[in-house]
């Protein structure tokens, strides 16, 4: 053990030195000790996990989770097609969002998903009778509003009624789908939030979807799967984590004598704590009594902090026995381009490292080329070996569809 710590540190410096920073720097052992977690899970229903493609849409990333058996859940047409890329069967997407456009919509019919989940009541007919012109009949499900808090951060909330997704019970006529032969209801979903870790919410929302489907049935309206959306949390700053054992009896519970298969979209859970975003101090600076870092990296590279007011756990290179406390920023022209705010470490210096922790999920996904910054080389390791798994973007690649 001692001795792969030593050789996966040997790795992280070689790389160091390698590369020029900003990098985003992956560890593919991370993310498949938390599929295999996953998948060691000891459920008794029939289920499948599909991975949230938003949390880290990376081809290499993606390959590896599809490896591993998971399946992918997309909400765009470039999502889509990156999973299909990545070696996803077309049986194994499944397609959710509030806005999805008529070109994405008729991409995931043509391509056959498994199910495309509808959140607004015009997208039935679109499926419809675009379905019918193609002679396809196409898997839907609704994503269902449970008017449900998942006690997590106010933006990552998604399950609460007055919110854009999903549909309210009282909207939905389920007898009147039966007239729209070119689509087939095989599904109810629903996702109440991100960063989840009171499992009884979780598992309160799960209930809603299941005694929707039993209450269905009643009236001869068959649904053959439930998707739980994903929500798994990985907080950046406590010890906190979910009570996976709970959350398992509890759900083996509450599907007990049930036969419908179950779906679950973490993104966060897999990928987040398998990424350090790798910089480099540009500058040190007084304002007033504050010092300030100016680092390489920005919210242009990882925009969590500036969005949601995250403080990401950090790691310096210095090992001075001296404490200063710093507030850290990159070096774009926007007032909330800060990273962390009065963080006390030991004393740093023009040059050193920071490396950003946990960068994993919403991280290179969320990177933009605000101030036409190229967007940053990612690299992943494992235990024996580390390879590119996105080029830095180039000057030209800023350009390349702009005409003058
Ligand atoms: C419908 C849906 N499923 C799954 C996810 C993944 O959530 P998480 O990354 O928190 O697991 C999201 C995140 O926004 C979502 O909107």
């Amino acid at each position: 053990m001692m001795n792969m710590i030593i050789l996966r540190k040997k790795m992280i410096s070689k790389i160091i030195n390698e590369f020029t920073t900003p990098f985003y720097l992956y560890d593919e052992n991370v993310i498949e000790k938390k599929i295999q977690f996953l998948n060691n899970l000891d459920l008794n229903f029939s289920h499948k996990f599909y991975f949230a493609v938003k949390a880290n849409p990376n081809l290499a990333i993606l390959n590896t989770i599809k490896r591993h058996g998971f399946g992918a859940e997309v909400v765009s047409a470039g999502e889509l097609f990156k999973a299909l890329r990545s070696g996803f069967d077309p049986s194994n997407i499944i397609f959710d969002g509030p806005g999805k456009t008529e070109f994405d919509l008729k991409y995931a019919i043509t391509q056959q998903i498994r199910s495309i989940n509808i959140e607004n009541l015009d997208e039935i007919d679109f499926i419809n009778d675009y379905s019918i012109s193609k002679g396809l009949v196409t898997n839907i499900g609704i994503r269902i509003n449970p008017n449900i808090d998942g006690y997590t951060m106010e933006k990552i909330t998604t399950g609460k009624t007055g919110g854009k997704f999903g549909l309210s019970l009282d909207q939905i006529n389920f007898e009147s789908f039966s007239k729209f032969k070119g689509v087939n209801l095989t599904t109810l979903s629903e996702h109440i939030g991100s960063q989840i870790i009171d499992h009884h919410q979780l598992i309160k929302s799960y209930k809603e979807l299941i005694s929707l489907a039993d209450n269905l049935k009643k009236n001869n309206i068959l649904i053959e799967t439930l998707d739980f959306g994903g929500g798994f949390g990985v907080l950046d700053h406590s010890d906190k984590k979910m009570n996976f054992s709970e959350w398992e009896k509890d759900l083996n519970d509450a599907l007990k004598k049930k036969s419908y298969k179950i779906i679950f979209e973490p993104g966060r859970f897999i990928v987040a704590d398998s990424c350090e975003l790798i910089s480099k101090i540009l500058y040190i600076k007084k304002s007033g009594d504050k010092n300030i870092i100016i680092t390489d990296c920005s919210l242009s590279e990882y925009l969590r902090p500036a969005l949601y007011n995250i403080e990401p756990p950090i790691e310096v290179s210095s090992n001075s026995k001296k404490q200063i406390t710093y507030d850290i920023a990159g070096g774009i022209c926007e007032s909330t381009d800060y990273l962390l705010k009065d963080v006390t470490i030991p004393e740093v210096k023009k040059g050193e490292y920071i490396k950003f922790l946990n960068v994993g999920a919403y991280g290179s996904s969320m990177s933009s080329t605000y101030n036409s910054r190229p967007r940053p080389l990612e690299i992943m390791m494992n235990k024996n070996e580390y390879r590119v798994i996105r080029s830095r973007d180039t000057l030209e690649d800023l350009c390349k569809n702009e005409i003058m």
